[in-house]
């Protein structure tokens, strides 16, 4: 019998998920860092960063040098000359305090962390100093001869913008230090605004009309980055020293001698630090740093551990993200309870519906809170959360607050329950475009490509490295355009002149600042370049949901250009393959779901469903896509390599006012991107040298992986990501661990690279 399986689908959905992950994060990094305006929440990012860990450690095969844990975040600006730093500045690994549940410690990854230090030094009480963890912009001053030579922002972690002017005007930061001072002294830091000068800050800001800024984080590092000093030297801003970077001086052996040197120069050293030998008294000393915290006059996200031996330090060393002699410890955030006044719902920049939750205004660590963010309709549903209920919130960083639960015992007879797409009438308040949930997706989404809303992040996605890689076209650039009304969609780029962007204001009409001609010049070459680019990267750039890299690059293999990918056979075919492979299934006279049903009846209609599936899938099963093999269950699977959602999702896109959208727009620039990975020799006619072999590459090879892959699959075989009963060799280079392990288990031959090159060519013998 004629079987059909695919077996990596749920390594496929897990890989997407991880691919997804990182893009959301990476994008987040750069709203946190570089613009300052965060969509989601710490604790959210938080969340979402740790499932990328937990996927990493499930799978290290996908982690690369580009993984947001392999780095830390990025704030480099357009417009700053940049610096290098003679030491990386890298960031903390975080370690979370939890809810109290049965059998746990609520700070046990806490205790987790210092028993690892433990373990690495052979020492069973290491000293460690516990500090506030500032909630600032990291930035470096550079001491040279006792002056002040340059201040940097972090940057990616080796390079950062070049901030001296702004510093200058931050009377905490001495311009040159007294005498004594060591040859070389970078001090490295948080640059922060007081909680009581922030909220001033707003309330003139408010005053004269002027947006107000979301948190003392966001208001800081919009006031570094500006470019007129003059109004730098007007926000409050203060700087706190709480590392080291080069030095050149008399020895420092731990905290204590670098704390007496930065008093001795008067460099101001964040405080208090406290002293802990022991696991017990680490933990006491952080619940004491969460009660003083509050007092500080400043924010706080936490408590920094710290080894209080430098030359200790040293031995631990960093991985290339964070050191691994400290830890930043988060705590839960504080609780409240307020009445939920009214759902009001904002249209996110990706076109998510965002219910929000308007409160009665109350203070929670340290401001006043009057909305907070309820998520989604079915997180409304779930925690039965309505008008008039009374509601525990919390604030977990500085961010939008969130609903936690309700008070039911609080509840009254007027409490109004809540439903988004009727309150919101079916359609996008934003543009009025109809608004639709996807399968399996908990959100709301206005469907409307060209919606205003959801400009300014689909632009800056279209220009990302990963879709097309517009050079100077980032979210700043692409935020300006959109709000100055010069783009709408980001298919309007193709028609922006050189003039149009080099005149384009990315500061405000207080603070002007011009995109400027050669940036433009960069940025129309870049976008005439992106006419030729492959079709996968523009799959990607369409920000297709749930269609990222790895998705288009399969897609594309399968379609020779857009016209043919908008008109897909191909996708038709698998997904009628796979509904009618679902009846067949349904229709097994085994199945205790048809039990009583006439078996006879249930055999016809199976052998016809069969012969259909049969006759549509003869074309494909020579693509080396489609096994042959019974599984033994009496059922029929399918190998579809792009994947069910994904086959879907992009027909249902074509079909849809976005992709019509794009299709008309595509024709009227004259752009039909075209395969570079179309596999030419897939048709039913063509066996390759490789045809029906399964292969798993590993270790580093002479030739970039993705050309091995392509060259495996012009031979007709399988190139897969995992090695599994039915990989028929792995190919190991230099290098290759767990992989390789797996294979020997599975008594899987291994063979090298040579081996591989030579079963590609065709044999000649008789
Ligand atoms: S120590 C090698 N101590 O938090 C990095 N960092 O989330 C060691 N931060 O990049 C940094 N308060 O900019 C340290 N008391 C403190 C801190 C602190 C805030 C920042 C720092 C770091 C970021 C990581």
């Amino acid at each position: 019998m004629d079987l059909f399986e695919y077996a990596d689908r749920k390594e496929t959905d897990e890989r997407e998920r991880y691919e997804e992950l990182c893009r959301v994060v990476r994008r987040n990094n750069e709203l946190y860092y570089a613009k300052a305006t965060p969509e989601i929440t710490d604790a959210e990012y938080d969340r979402l960063y740790r499932e990328i860990e937990e996927i990493e450690a499930r799978h290290p095969e996908y982690k690369t040098a580009e993984s947001p844990t392999q780095r830390v975040g990025n704030d480099l600006t357009e417009g700053f000359a940049k610096i290098k730093h003679p030491t990386p500045m890298l960031s903390i690994d975080d370690v979370f305090e939890h809810k109290p549940a049965p059998g746990h410690e609520t700070d046990e990854e806490l205790t987790d962390f210092y028993e690892r230090l433990c373990q690495a030094l052979g020492d069973d009480e290491p000293h460690v100093v516990v500090e506030p963890k500032i909630d600032g912009c990291a930035v470096t001053l550079m001491y040279r001869e006792g002056k002040l030579a340059y201040a940097a922002t972090r940057g990616d972690g080796s390079v950062g913008d070049d901030i001296t002017a702004n510093v200058r005007t931050i009377k905490s930061v001495p311009q040159q230090l007294p005498p004594g001072a060591p040859n070389t002294l970078e001090v490295r830091g948080e640059i922060y605004m007081p909680s009581a000068e922030f909220d001033a800050l707003n309330a003139q800001r408010d005053a004269e009309g002027l947006p107000a800024f979301a948190n003392p984080r966001n208001a800081t590092a919009g006031s570094i980055k500006l470019l007129d000093t003059a109004e730098v030297a007007r926000r409050p801003l203060r700087f706190l020293a709480h590392g080291m970077g080069a030095y050149n001086g008399e020895p420092l052996h731990n905290m204590d001698d670098y704390e007496r040197l930065l008093t001795d120069m008067q460099i101001p050293y964040n405080k208090p630090i406290l002293h802990a030998r022991g696991a017990d008294e680490v933990r006491a000393v952080v619940k004491e740093m969460d009660r003083i915290r509050h007092d500080l006059g400043f924010g706080t996200d936490g408590a920094v551990i710290k080894l209080n031996d430098f030359a200790r330090r040293d031995e631990l060393g960093a991985t290339a993200r964070a050191p691994r002699w400290a830890a930043a410890f988060k705590y839960l955030p504080e609780q409240k309870e307020t009445k939920l006044l009214g759902i009001t719902v904002q249209v996110g920049r990706t076109g998510v519906l965002t219910p929000v939750a308007e409160l009665q205004p109350t203070l929670i660590s340290g401001s006043t809170v009057s909305r907070a963010t309820l998520h989604n309709q079915d997180e409304i549903a779930r925690k039965d959360i309505r008008i008039g209920d009374t509601v525990l919130i919390e604030k977990a960083g500085e961010i939008i607050p969130s609903v936690v639960k309700v008070i039911e015992a609080k509840r009254t007879a007027e409490a109004q329950p809540y439903s988004l797409p009727d309150a919101v009438g079916g359609v996008c308040p934003s543009c009025g475009a109809p608004i639709s949930q996807e399968e399996g997706q908990v959100a709301w989404r206005c469907t409307n490509f060209a919606c205003p809303a959801q400009a300014v992040t689909r632009t800056s996605y279209f220009c990302s490295r990963t879709a097309l890689d517009i050079e100077n076209l980032g979210g700043v650039v692409a935020e300006a355009l959109v709000n100055t009304g010069l783009i709408h969609t980001p298919l309007e780029l193709f028609r922006l002149t050189r003039e149009e962007l080099g005149t384009l204001n990315l500061g405000t009409s207080e603070e002007p600042r011009r995109f400027g001609e050669k940036n433009a010049a960069k940025a129309v070459d870049s976008l005439e370049k992106a006419r030729m680019l492959p079709l996968e990267r523009w799959i990607t750039a369409f920000g297709i949901s749930s269609i990222g890299s790895v998705t288009a690059r399969e897609v594309a293999k399968y379609h020779r250009d857009l016209l043919e990918l908008a008109d897909s056979d191909y996708l038709r075919t698998l997904v009628k393959l796979e509904n009618d492979i679902s009846d067949y299934n349904r229709l097994n006279p085994e199945s205790r779901a048809n039990k009583g049903k006439e078996k006879a009846d249930l055999e016809s209609r199976r052998a016809e469903l069969l012969d259909g599936i049969r006759q549509t899938a003869a074309p494909y099963t020579a693509r080396g896509y489609l096994s042959t093999e019974p599984d033994g269950r009496n059922k029929l699977r399918l190998v579809n390599p792009i994947g069910s959602v994904s086959c879907r999702k992009l027909l249902a896109y074509w079909e849809s006012a976005a992709g019509q959208h794009v299709l008309t727009a595509l024709r009227e620039l004259g752009i039909n991107p075209v395969s570079d990975c179309y596999v030419e020799n897939m048709s039913s006619e063509t066996q390759g040298t490789l045809t029906g072999l399964t292969f798993v590459l590993t270790g580093s090879l002479s030739i970039p992986r993705d050309e091995m892959e392509r060259r495996i699959a012009a031979a007709g075989g399988k190139a897969a990501g995992s090695v599994t009963k039915k990989t028929n060799y792995l190919v190991a280079g230099e290098g290759g661990g767990s992989k390789r392990d797996k294979a020997v288990k599975l008594n899987i031959p291994i063979i090298d690279e040579a081996t591989l090159l030579r079963m590609m060519q065709p044999t000649d013998e008789p």
